[in-house]
């Protein structure tokens, strides 16, 4: 199976939600299936106006992904924008794509309503989002939830390309939303997110790291009483550990007799076992400017590889150019 993702280079530092709710999986992932995985620049230009941000914060996305583990001879990691075929297929698609579909979407009619201003690009963000999976003719397609619609949309837009100009053309994709992919709780409970400011760091320094532990909160049960496991410091803590180290740490947790504190400090020497050893390779990859450069060039020319002749069948297709 051809696996493909896309993650939009914001110039946030990553935390453990977007480790467990998708780093992980790609890194996973990549084992099994043939995987692309692009930095989406070209989208970003709907948020971030300013050339030298947008391009420090691709390559920290880079980073952020070699880091974790991601292997650059197996996976393809590359710049959206290293591949401007994507915009030319993107419009090929446009020419099918009803205004109506587009109006329809969830992302575009928050984002205006937050007050972001009604740009052609975020209107037609769908469209770009359908043609960097079209163009690989991927299969799969990873994603969270929040992404499900533009999947459906794309699969849309591939049908009616394909009923135009030719069945064989597109590969539907589908979209890949695994289950057990939790929904990480933040230091307060809620979901985990930056926008709450209830996040711990992937790739920060110890002590913050520490002081975003012990600030979890976690209500005033006595050292001694039973603890209700289903709180999400257990949740949070579960994700470091094996179904067996769970069952036991719970059942001592129901019995009493195990304060809160102690499951802080073993979460954190936890935390830093599976972080560290990332945190280091990404201060190395820093030094390294030029291999990981290196790495996304590579990724680029064998994502064209699959690319090009893609949108030459489209091209010759829709009767574009001399044809062959
Ligand atoms: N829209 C996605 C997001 O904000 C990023 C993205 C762009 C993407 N193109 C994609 C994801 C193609 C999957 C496939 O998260």
């Amino acid at each position: 199976m051809r696996v493909l993702s896309g993650i939009q280079p914001s110039g946030d530092h990553l935390h453990i939600g977007n480790y467990f709710g998708a780093l992980r999986q790609f890194v996973e992932l990549q084992q099994q299936h043939e995987m692309l995985l692009f930095i989406a620049d070209y989208h970003s230009m709907n948020s971030v106006r300013d050339g030298a941000r947008r391009r420090a914060a691709t390559h920290a996305v880079a980073l952020d992904y070699l880091a974790c583990g991601l292997d650059p001879a197996r996976a393809m990691l590359f710049r959206q924008s290293d591949m401007p075929e994507v915009t030319e297929l993107a419009w090929l698609l446009s020419t099918v794509t009803p205004m109506g579909l587009l109006e329809r979407a969830h992302a575009y009619k928050d984002k205006v309503a937050q007050g972001q201003s009604a740009d052609h690009g975020l209107f037609a963000y769908p469209v770009l989002q359908a043609a960097d999976i079209l163009l690989y003719r991927s299969d799969l397609v990873p994603v969270g939830q929040d992404q499900k619609q533009h999947i459906e949309m794309a699969r849309d837009i591939a049908q009616r390309f394909n009923h135009a100009y030719g069945e064989e053309l597109l590969v539907v994709p589908e979209p890949y939303i695994p289950e057990e992919v939790a929904v990480v709780p933040g230091t307060d409970g809620r979901k985990m997110s930056k926008s709450y400011g209830n996040t711990i760091a992937m790739f920060a320094p110890a002590g913050e790291i520490k002081k975003a532990v012990m600030g979890i909160v976690t209500d005033s049960t006595p050292v001694d009483a039973p603890k209700d496991t289903a709180g999400h410091l257990f949740q949070i803590w579960s994700l470091f550990a094996t179904g067996d180290e769970r069952d036991e740490l719970f059942v001592r947790a129901e019995r009493g007799g195990l304060g809160y504190g102690d499951v802080k400090k073993d979460l954190l020497a936890r935390l830093e076992a599976t972080f560290e050893p990332m945190r280091e390779r990404r201060a190395a990859l820093e030094q390294r400017r030029d291999e990981v450069e290196d790495a996304l060039a590579d990724g680029a020319r064998r994502a064209r590889a699959i690319a090009r002749p893609v949108l030459d069948a489209c091209r010759d297709a829709a009767g574009l150019g001399a044809g062959s």
